[in-house]
Protein backbone atom coordinates (compact mmCIF):
# COMPACT_ATOMS: atom_id res chain seq x y z
CA UNK A 1 0.00 0.00 0.00
CA UNK A 2 1.70 3.56 -0.70
CA UNK A 3 1.84 6.02 1.42
CA UNK A 4 -1.64 7.85 -0.38
CA UNK A 5 -3.33 5.00 0.34
CA UNK A 6 -2.31 4.41 3.70
CA UNK A 7 -2.94 8.26 4.89
CA UNK A 8 -6.24 7.91 3.46
CA UNK A 9 -7.11 5.05 4.85
CA UNK A 10 -6.46 6.39 8.30
CA UNK A 11 -8.49 9.38 7.22
CA UNK A 12 -11.22 7.64 6.79
CA UNK A 13 -11.22 5.61 10.10
CA UNK A 14 -11.04 8.93 11.98
CA UNK A 15 -14.03 10.21 9.97
CA UNK A 16 -16.19 7.49 11.42
CA UNK A 17 -15.10 7.37 14.26
CA UNK A 18 -16.18 10.55 14.44
CA UNK A 19 -19.38 10.35 12.33
CA UNK A 20 -18.49 13.34 9.96
CA UNK A 21 -20.93 14.30 7.29
CA UNK A 22 -19.85 12.38 3.64
CA UNK A 23 -19.73 15.40 1.60
CA UNK A 24 -17.64 17.06 4.33
CA UNK A 25 -15.06 13.92 4.36
CA UNK A 26 -15.14 14.31 0.40
CA UNK A 27 -14.34 18.12 1.00
CA UNK A 28 -11.65 17.79 3.78
CA UNK A 29 -9.53 14.98 1.26
CA UNK A 30 -9.35 16.77 -1.69
CA UNK A 31 -6.50 19.08 -2.03
CA UNK A 32 -6.85 22.50 -2.23
CA UNK A 33 -5.01 23.17 -5.64
CA UNK A 34 -2.29 20.20 -7.47
CA UNK A 35 0.69 22.56 -8.86
CA UNK A 36 3.23 21.13 -11.32
CA UNK A 37 5.91 22.39 -13.48
CA UNK A 38 8.68 21.82 -15.77
CA UNK A 39 11.85 22.75 -14.41
CA UNK A 40 14.26 23.06 -17.37
CA UNK A 41 18.19 24.32 -16.48
CA UNK A 42 21.38 24.30 -18.18
CA UNK A 43 23.29 21.40 -16.63
CA UNK A 44 27.29 22.65 -16.20
CA UNK A 45 28.69 21.07 -19.13
CA UNK A 46 26.08 22.76 -21.19
CA UNK A 47 23.45 20.52 -21.98
CA UNK A 48 19.79 21.08 -21.11
CA UNK A 49 18.20 19.14 -18.17
CA UNK A 50 14.41 19.30 -17.26
CA UNK A 51 12.66 18.02 -13.66
CA UNK A 52 9.10 18.09 -12.29
CA UNK A 53 8.23 19.58 -10.10
CA UNK A 54 5.31 19.49 -7.54
CA UNK A 55 3.27 21.64 -4.95
CA UNK A 56 0.67 20.27 -3.40
CA UNK A 57 -1.34 22.60 -1.37
CA UNK A 58 -3.50 20.50 0.48
CA UNK A 59 -6.24 22.44 3.03
CA UNK A 60 -6.05 26.15 4.32
CA UNK A 61 -8.99 25.81 6.74
CA UNK A 62 -6.90 26.44 9.57
CA UNK A 63 -4.12 28.67 8.17
CA UNK A 64 -1.40 29.14 5.25
CA UNK A 65 -0.37 25.78 3.98
CA UNK A 66 3.18 24.63 5.38
CA UNK A 67 5.45 21.67 4.62
CA UNK A 68 8.94 20.89 3.07
CA UNK A 69 9.98 20.79 -0.11
CA UNK A 70 11.67 17.27 -1.52
CA UNK A 71 14.45 16.56 -4.24
CA UNK A 72 14.65 12.69 -4.47
CA UNK A 73 14.15 10.26 -7.79
CA UNK A 74 10.70 8.64 -6.23
CA UNK A 75 9.34 12.18 -5.66
CA UNK A 76 5.73 11.86 -7.40
CA UNK A 77 1.76 13.24 -7.52
CA UNK A 78 0.82 10.22 -4.90
CA UNK A 79 3.64 10.97 -2.58
CA UNK A 80 3.49 14.36 -2.41
CA UNK A 81 -0.33 14.29 -2.30
CA UNK A 82 -0.12 11.74 0.76
CA UNK A 83 2.58 14.16 2.65
CA UNK A 84 0.52 17.31 1.77
CA UNK A 85 -1.96 15.59 3.50
CA UNK A 86 -0.31 14.25 6.61
CA UNK A 87 0.71 18.06 6.90
CA UNK A 88 -2.82 19.30 7.23
CA UNK A 89 -3.67 16.68 10.26
CA UNK A 90 0.12 17.00 11.74
CA UNK A 91 -0.37 20.92 12.39
CA UNK A 92 -4.20 20.21 13.73
CA UNK A 93 -2.61 18.40 15.94
CA UNK A 94 0.65 20.11 17.14
CA UNK A 95 -2.63 23.06 17.23
CA UNK A 96 -0.21 25.72 15.46
CA UNK A 97 -2.17 27.89 13.12
CA UNK A 98 -1.05 26.72 9.32
CA UNK A 99 -2.57 24.29 7.05
CA UNK A 100 -1.08 21.41 4.83
CA UNK A 101 0.86 21.37 1.73
CA UNK A 102 4.05 19.41 0.63
CA UNK A 103 6.14 19.95 -2.52
CA UNK A 104 9.19 18.36 -4.27
CA UNK A 105 11.56 17.16 -7.44
CA UNK A 106 12.09 13.89 -9.26
CA UNK A 107 15.66 14.98 -9.31
CA UNK A 108 18.74 12.56 -7.59
CA UNK A 109 20.54 15.84 -5.77
CA UNK A 110 23.27 13.54 -5.14
CA UNK A 111 24.48 13.56 -8.42
CA UNK A 112 23.50 17.56 -9.33
CA UNK A 113 26.29 19.98 -8.58
CA UNK A 114 25.78 23.14 -6.19
CA UNK A 115 25.45 25.71 -9.21
CA UNK A 116 22.89 23.03 -10.69
CA UNK A 117 21.03 22.83 -7.40
CA UNK A 118 20.74 26.25 -7.18
CA UNK A 119 19.74 26.69 -10.51
CA UNK A 120 16.82 24.07 -10.07
CA UNK A 121 15.29 25.82 -6.92
CA UNK A 122 16.02 28.80 -8.63
CA UNK A 123 13.76 27.81 -11.47
CA UNK A 124 11.19 26.25 -9.28
CA UNK A 125 10.92 29.03 -7.21
CA UNK A 126 9.88 31.51 -10.28
CA UNK A 127 7.50 28.76 -11.78
CA UNK A 128 5.30 28.72 -7.95
CA UNK A 129 6.21 31.87 -6.69
CA UNK A 130 2.66 33.56 -6.95
CA UNK A 131 0.95 30.37 -5.46
CA UNK A 132 3.33 30.46 -2.08
CA UNK A 133 3.38 33.27 0.30
CA UNK A 134 3.79 34.21 3.72
CA UNK A 135 0.39 34.02 4.62
CA UNK A 136 -0.26 31.34 1.44
CA UNK A 137 2.30 28.65 1.91
CA UNK A 138 5.50 28.31 3.61
CA UNK A 139 7.82 25.64 2.45
CA UNK A 140 10.45 24.31 4.73
CA UNK A 141 13.26 21.84 3.93
CA UNK A 142 12.45 18.41 3.50
CA UNK A 143 14.92 14.72 2.35
CA UNK A 144 17.21 16.17 -0.20
CA UNK A 145 17.05 19.74 0.65
CA UNK A 146 18.15 21.93 3.46
CA UNK A 147 18.99 25.06 4.88
CA UNK A 148 20.63 26.50 1.91
CA UNK A 149 17.62 25.33 -0.51
CA UNK A 150 15.83 27.76 1.74
CA UNK A 151 18.00 30.52 1.11
CA UNK A 152 17.89 30.01 -2.61
CA UNK A 153 13.95 30.09 -1.96
CA UNK A 154 14.34 33.05 -0.06
CA UNK A 155 16.41 35.30 -2.32
CA UNK A 156 14.44 34.28 -5.86
CA UNK A 157 11.10 34.89 -4.34
CA UNK A 158 12.36 37.96 -2.93
CA UNK A 159 13.15 39.20 -6.21
CA UNK A 160 9.41 39.32 -7.19
CA UNK A 161 7.88 40.24 -3.73
CA UNK A 162 10.26 42.36 -1.52
CA UNK A 163 12.45 41.11 1.61
CA UNK A 164 10.25 38.10 2.93
CA UNK A 165 12.14 36.06 5.10
CA UNK A 166 8.90 34.35 6.57
CA UNK A 167 8.29 33.06 3.18
CA UNK A 168 10.12 29.85 4.05
CA UNK A 169 11.46 28.41 7.32
CA UNK A 170 14.27 26.20 8.32
CA UNK A 171 16.37 28.61 6.80
CA UNK A 172 20.11 29.86 7.85
CA UNK A 173 20.08 31.74 11.29
CA UNK A 174 21.88 34.73 9.28
CA UNK A 175 18.88 34.76 7.02
CA UNK A 176 16.58 35.00 10.06
CA UNK A 177 16.15 31.08 10.82
CA UNK A 178 15.45 30.17 14.14
CA UNK A 179 17.98 29.21 17.05
CA UNK A 180 17.06 25.65 17.94
CA UNK A 181 14.77 24.51 14.62
CA UNK A 182 18.20 22.15 13.14
CA UNK A 183 17.36 20.06 16.77
CA UNK A 184 13.59 20.58 16.92
CA UNK A 185 12.00 17.55 15.06
CA UNK A 186 14.85 14.97 17.36
CA UNK A 187 14.01 17.07 20.58
CA UNK A 188 10.24 17.02 20.08
CA UNK A 189 10.85 13.28 19.31
CA UNK A 190 12.58 13.06 22.51
CA UNK A 191 9.45 15.07 24.70
CA UNK A 192 7.02 13.07 22.70
CA UNK A 193 8.58 9.57 23.81
CA UNK A 194 9.03 11.11 27.54
CA UNK A 195 5.19 11.76 28.03
CA UNK A 196 4.18 8.53 26.55
CA UNK A 197 6.88 6.20 29.03
CA UNK A 198 5.41 8.73 31.73
CA UNK A 199 2.27 7.78 31.14
CA UNK A 200 3.22 3.78 31.45
CA UNK A 201 5.17 4.77 34.85
CA UNK A 202 8.43 4.91 32.98
CA UNK A 203 11.30 7.03 32.14
CA UNK A 204 14.08 7.97 29.76
CA UNK A 205 16.35 7.21 32.09
CA UNK A 206 16.31 3.04 32.93
CA UNK A 207 14.88 2.45 29.33
CA UNK A 208 16.88 1.21 26.05
CA UNK A 209 16.18 2.42 22.77
CA UNK A 210 17.41 1.04 19.26
CA UNK A 211 17.45 3.75 16.18
CA UNK A 212 17.45 3.50 12.63
CA UNK A 213 18.87 6.06 11.17
CA UNK A 214 21.56 8.63 12.21
CA UNK A 215 20.50 11.84 9.93
CA UNK A 216 19.16 14.84 11.52
CA UNK A 217 15.95 13.39 13.59
CA UNK A 218 17.83 10.24 14.54
CA UNK A 219 21.68 11.50 15.59
CA UNK A 220 19.71 14.72 17.96
CA UNK A 221 17.34 11.92 19.07
CA UNK A 222 20.11 9.57 20.44
CA UNK A 223 22.02 12.66 21.93
CA UNK A 224 18.98 14.08 23.80
CA UNK A 225 18.33 10.70 25.13
CA UNK A 226 21.56 9.98 25.94
CA UNK A 227 21.75 13.17 27.75
CA UNK A 228 18.49 12.44 30.03
CA UNK A 229 20.26 8.83 30.18
CA UNK A 230 18.61 6.55 28.16
CA UNK A 231 21.05 3.75 26.94
CA UNK A 232 20.84 3.47 22.91
CA UNK A 233 22.09 -0.01 22.75
CA UNK A 234 21.85 -0.16 18.69
CA UNK A 235 22.11 2.48 15.96
CA UNK A 236 21.65 1.69 12.07
CA UNK A 237 21.97 4.04 8.95
CA UNK A 238 22.44 3.45 4.81
CA UNK A 239 25.39 1.75 5.72
CA UNK A 240 24.95 -0.52 8.21
CA UNK A 241 24.30 -1.02 11.92
CA UNK A 242 26.09 -1.32 15.31
CA UNK A 243 25.32 -2.43 18.71
CA UNK A 244 26.41 -2.52 22.03
CA UNK A 245 24.08 -3.75 25.00
CA UNK A 246 26.23 -1.52 27.42
CA UNK A 247 24.88 1.51 25.66
CA UNK A 248 26.66 2.93 22.85
CA UNK A 249 28.51 6.39 23.24
CA UNK A 250 26.13 8.69 21.34
CA UNK A 251 28.72 11.71 21.52
CA UNK A 252 31.78 9.67 20.57
CA UNK A 253 29.43 8.08 17.58
CA UNK A 254 28.81 11.72 16.14
CA UNK A 255 32.00 12.69 16.33
CA UNK A 256 32.72 10.06 14.54
CA UNK A 257 29.96 10.04 12.05
CA UNK A 258 30.92 13.97 11.85
CA UNK A 259 35.01 13.15 10.64
CA UNK A 260 33.08 11.52 7.68
CA UNK A 261 33.22 7.49 9.00
CA UNK A 262 30.95 5.37 8.60
CA UNK A 263 28.49 4.09 11.08
CA UNK A 264 29.36 0.34 11.21
CA UNK A 265 33.30 1.07 11.74
CA UNK A 266 32.72 2.73 14.95
CA UNK A 267 34.94 0.57 17.27
CA UNK A 268 32.71 1.48 20.54
CA UNK A 269 30.14 -1.10 19.37
CA UNK A 270 29.91 -4.08 17.50
CA UNK A 271 28.12 -4.73 13.98
CA UNK A 272 25.06 -6.26 13.38
CA UNK A 273 22.54 -7.56 10.75
CA UNK A 274 20.73 -4.36 9.51
CA UNK A 275 17.74 -6.21 9.07
CA UNK A 276 17.98 -7.52 12.54
CA UNK A 277 18.51 -3.78 14.00
CA UNK A 278 14.44 -3.64 13.71
CA UNK A 279 13.46 -6.68 15.40
CA UNK A 280 16.06 -7.12 18.22
CA UNK A 281 15.25 -6.82 21.94
CA UNK A 282 14.45 -3.30 23.25
CA UNK A 283 11.95 -1.04 25.42
CA UNK A 284 11.20 2.05 22.82
CA UNK A 285 12.26 1.51 18.81
CA UNK A 286 12.59 4.90 17.18
CA UNK A 287 12.18 4.49 13.19
CA UNK A 288 14.16 7.84 11.91
CA UNK A 289 14.61 6.96 8.37
CA UNK A 290 12.74 5.61 5.42
CA UNK A 291 8.96 5.33 5.24
CA UNK A 292 7.04 1.58 5.38
CA UNK A 293 10.39 -0.02 7.10
CA UNK A 294 8.01 -1.65 9.40
CA UNK A 295 5.82 -3.99 7.25
CA UNK A 296 4.07 -8.01 7.31
CA UNK A 297 7.72 -9.29 6.47
CA UNK A 298 9.14 -8.26 10.25
CA UNK A 299 5.96 -6.88 12.40
CA UNK A 300 5.57 -9.89 13.59
CA UNK A 301 9.23 -9.97 15.08
CA UNK A 302 9.40 -6.84 16.77
CA UNK A 303 10.44 -7.00 20.33
CA UNK A 304 10.39 -3.46 21.20
CA UNK A 305 7.38 -2.59 23.55
CA UNK A 306 7.02 1.08 22.15
CA UNK A 307 7.48 2.53 18.96
CA UNK A 308 8.00 6.45 18.17
CA UNK A 309 7.31 7.33 14.70
CA UNK A 310 10.00 9.71 14.47
CA UNK A 311 10.27 8.79 10.30
CA UNK A 312 7.57 9.31 8.42
CA UNK A 313 5.16 6.96 7.73
CA UNK A 314 7.71 3.85 8.59
CA UNK A 315 4.61 1.59 9.46
CA UNK A 316 2.40 0.47 7.05
CA UNK A 317 -1.22 -0.93 7.65
CA UNK A 318 -0.96 -4.59 7.99
CA UNK A 319 2.58 -4.24 10.90
CA UNK A 320 0.45 -1.83 12.42
CA UNK A 321 -2.15 -4.39 12.73
CA UNK A 322 0.58 -6.84 13.56
CA UNK A 323 1.79 -4.77 16.22
CA UNK A 324 -1.23 -3.56 17.75
CA UNK A 325 -2.31 -7.36 18.08
CA UNK A 326 0.93 -7.67 19.93
CA UNK A 327 0.37 -5.41 22.11
CA UNK A 328 3.09 -2.66 21.02
CA UNK A 329 2.21 1.06 21.88
CA UNK A 330 3.01 3.08 18.76
CA UNK A 331 3.18 7.10 18.66
CA UNK A 332 2.05 7.96 15.46
CA UNK A 333 4.19 9.93 12.88
CA UNK A 334 1.70 13.37 12.70
CA UNK A 335 2.04 13.47 16.14
CA UNK A 336 5.79 12.11 17.44
CA UNK A 337 8.19 14.28 14.34
CA UNK A 338 5.88 17.32 14.85
CA UNK A 339 8.67 19.09 16.49
CA UNK A 340 10.66 20.37 13.55
CA UNK A 341 7.00 22.16 11.95
CA UNK A 342 6.13 23.30 15.37
CA UNK A 343 9.57 25.00 15.80
CA UNK A 344 9.03 26.48 11.60
CA UNK A 345 6.08 28.26 13.47
CA UNK A 346 8.20 29.82 15.85
CA UNK A 347 10.21 30.65 13.14
CA UNK A 348 7.48 32.02 11.28
CA UNK A 349 6.49 34.17 14.20
CA UNK A 350 9.78 35.60 14.65
CA UNK A 351 10.23 36.88 11.69
CA UNK A 352 6.67 38.19 11.25
CA UNK A 353 8.00 40.00 14.65
CA UNK A 354 11.28 40.79 13.23
CA UNK A 355 12.24 39.77 16.94
CA UNK A 356 14.64 36.91 18.02
CA UNK A 357 13.68 34.62 20.33
CA UNK A 358 17.06 32.95 22.45
CA UNK A 359 17.25 28.69 22.23
CA UNK A 360 15.54 28.13 25.87
CA UNK A 361 12.92 30.17 25.01
CA UNK A 362 12.39 27.95 21.86
CA UNK A 363 12.80 24.24 23.87
CA UNK A 364 10.54 25.70 26.11
CA UNK A 365 7.57 26.73 24.42
CA UNK A 366 8.46 22.92 21.83
CA UNK A 367 7.90 21.19 25.18
CA UNK A 368 4.59 23.26 25.62
CA UNK A 369 3.18 22.59 22.29
CA UNK A 370 4.52 18.60 22.41
CA UNK A 371 2.91 18.35 25.73
CA UNK A 372 -0.13 19.69 25.43
CA UNK A 373 -0.94 17.72 21.81
CA UNK A 374 0.30 14.35 24.07
CA UNK A 375 -2.59 14.75 26.74
CA UNK A 376 -5.18 16.06 23.68
CA UNK A 377 -4.36 13.23 22.08
CA UNK A 378 -5.06 10.74 25.24
CA UNK A 379 -8.03 12.51 25.87
CA UNK A 380 -9.26 11.79 22.17
CA UNK A 381 -7.90 8.31 22.42
CA UNK A 382 -10.54 8.17 25.67
CA UNK A 383 -13.78 9.88 24.52
CA UNK A 384 -13.48 8.04 20.88
CA UNK A 385 -11.97 4.66 22.74
CA UNK A 386 -9.47 3.98 20.10
CA UNK A 387 -5.62 3.46 19.91
CA UNK A 388 -3.18 6.66 19.88
CA UNK A 389 -2.75 6.59 15.66
CA UNK A 390 -6.86 7.50 15.95
CA UNK A 391 -6.26 9.37 18.91
CA UNK A 392 -3.95 11.80 16.56
CA UNK A 393 -6.46 11.48 13.58
CA UNK A 394 -9.33 12.34 15.36
CA UNK A 395 -8.10 15.10 16.60
CA UNK A 396 -6.83 16.81 14.23
CA UNK A 397 -9.33 16.08 11.49
CA UNK A 398 -11.59 17.47 14.21
CA UNK A 399 -9.68 20.77 14.47
CA UNK A 400 -9.84 21.23 10.81
CA UNK A 401 -13.53 20.01 10.29
CA UNK A 402 -14.86 22.13 13.23
CA UNK A 403 -12.50 25.06 11.04
CA UNK A 404 -13.84 24.42 8.02
CA UNK A 405 -17.54 24.12 9.41
CA UNK A 406 -17.07 27.76 10.71
CA UNK A 407 -15.89 29.18 7.83
CA UNK A 408 -18.78 27.71 6.00
CA UNK A 409 -17.70 25.58 3.43
CA UNK A 410 -20.98 24.94 1.00
CA UNK A 411 -21.66 28.60 0.08
N1 LIG B 1 14.25 16.66 9.43
C1 LIG B 1 13.07 16.99 9.89
O1 LIG B 1 12.85 18.09 10.45
C2 LIG B 1 11.92 16.01 9.79
C3 LIG B 1 10.66 16.41 10.27
C4 LIG B 1 9.61 15.49 10.23
C5 LIG B 1 9.83 14.22 9.71
N2 LIG B 1 11.06 13.87 9.23
C6 LIG B 1 11.22 12.52 8.70
O2 LIG B 1 12.24 11.85 9.44
C7 LIG B 1 12.93 10.94 8.58
C8 LIG B 1 14.41 11.24 8.61
O3 LIG B 1 14.63 12.58 8.22
P1 LIG B 1 16.05 13.30 8.40
O4 LIG B 1 15.80 14.74 8.19
O5 LIG B 1 16.73 12.81 9.62
O6 LIG B 1 16.80 12.73 7.13
P2 LIG B 1 18.39 12.61 6.92
O7 LIG B 1 18.56 12.53 5.44
O8 LIG B 1 19.12 13.65 7.69
O9 LIG B 1 18.76 11.19 7.58
C9 LIG B 1 18.22 9.99 7.11
C10 LIG B 1 18.95 8.84 7.79
O10 LIG B 1 18.34 7.63 7.36
C11 LIG B 1 19.37 6.72 6.98
N3 LIG B 1 18.90 5.76 5.99
C12 LIG B 1 18.60 5.97 4.69
N4 LIG B 1 18.27 4.81 4.08
C13 LIG B 1 18.32 3.87 5.04
C14 LIG B 1 18.12 2.48 5.05
N5 LIG B 1 17.75 1.82 3.93
N6 LIG B 1 18.27 1.80 6.23
C15 LIG B 1 18.66 2.44 7.35
N7 LIG B 1 18.88 3.75 7.40
C16 LIG B 1 18.73 4.46 6.26
C17 LIG B 1 20.48 7.59 6.44
O11 LIG B 1 21.73 6.91 6.44
C18 LIG B 1 20.44 8.74 7.44
O12 LIG B 1 21.17 8.40 8.60
C19 LIG B 1 12.26 11.08 7.20
O13 LIG B 1 11.22 10.11 7.15
C20 LIG B 1 11.65 12.47 7.24
O14 LIG B 1 10.57 12.61 6.36
C21 LIG B 1 12.11 14.74 9.25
Amino acid sequence: MNALAATSRNFRQASRLLGLDSKLEKSLLIPFREIKVECTIPKDDGTLASYVGFRVQHDNARGPMKGGIRYHPEVDNDEVNALAQLMTWKTAVANIPYGGAKGGIGCSPGELSNSELERLTRVFTQKIHDLIGTHTDVPAPDMGTNAQTMAWILDEYSKFHGHSPAIVTGKPIDLGGSLGRDAATGRGVVFATEALLAEHGKSISGSTFIIQGFGNVGAWAAQILHERGGKIIAVGDVTGAIKNKNGIDIPALIKHKNEGSALKDFKGADTMETKELLVHECDVLLPCALGGVLNGANASDVKAKYIIEAANHPTDPEADEILSKKGVIILPDIYANAGGVVVSYFEWVQNIQGFMWDEDKVNMELKKYMNSAFNNIKEMCRSQNCNLRMGAFTLGLSRVARATLLRGWEA
